[in-house]
């Protein structure tokens, strides 16, 4: 094997550096819930949108994406 390709993480590697740490991501929200909600419900007198269907709009996004540069596609 190459020495360069020796030094590359396997994926196994890659996926053991993640590391999701639910109780630090909910301490750093704590900066964000004052204009988005404490359950990201949003906030209209701020105008800050709701953030918990994220995932959905992300998903249609990307559908969106898709049809314009391949119409045929879907
Ligand atoms: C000072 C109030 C305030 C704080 C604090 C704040 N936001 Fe926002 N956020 C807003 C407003 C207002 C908008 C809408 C901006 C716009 O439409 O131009 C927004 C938009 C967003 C959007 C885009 C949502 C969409 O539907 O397009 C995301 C994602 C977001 N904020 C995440 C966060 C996160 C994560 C934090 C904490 C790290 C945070 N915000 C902190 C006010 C805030």
């Amino acid at each position: 094997m190459p020495a360069w390709l020796a030094d590359q993480p396997t994926f196994a590697e890659t996926q053991a550096e993640l590391n999701t740490d639910l109780a630090a991501g909910e301490a750093t929200y704590a900066v964000c819930s004052s204009c988005h909600g404490l359950n990201a419900e949003g906030n209209k007198a701020l105008h800050a949108p709701g953030l918990a269907n994220m995932e959905q709009r992300v998903y249609e996004a990307s559908v969106e994406a898709l049809q314009a540069w391949c119409p045929r596609c879907s």
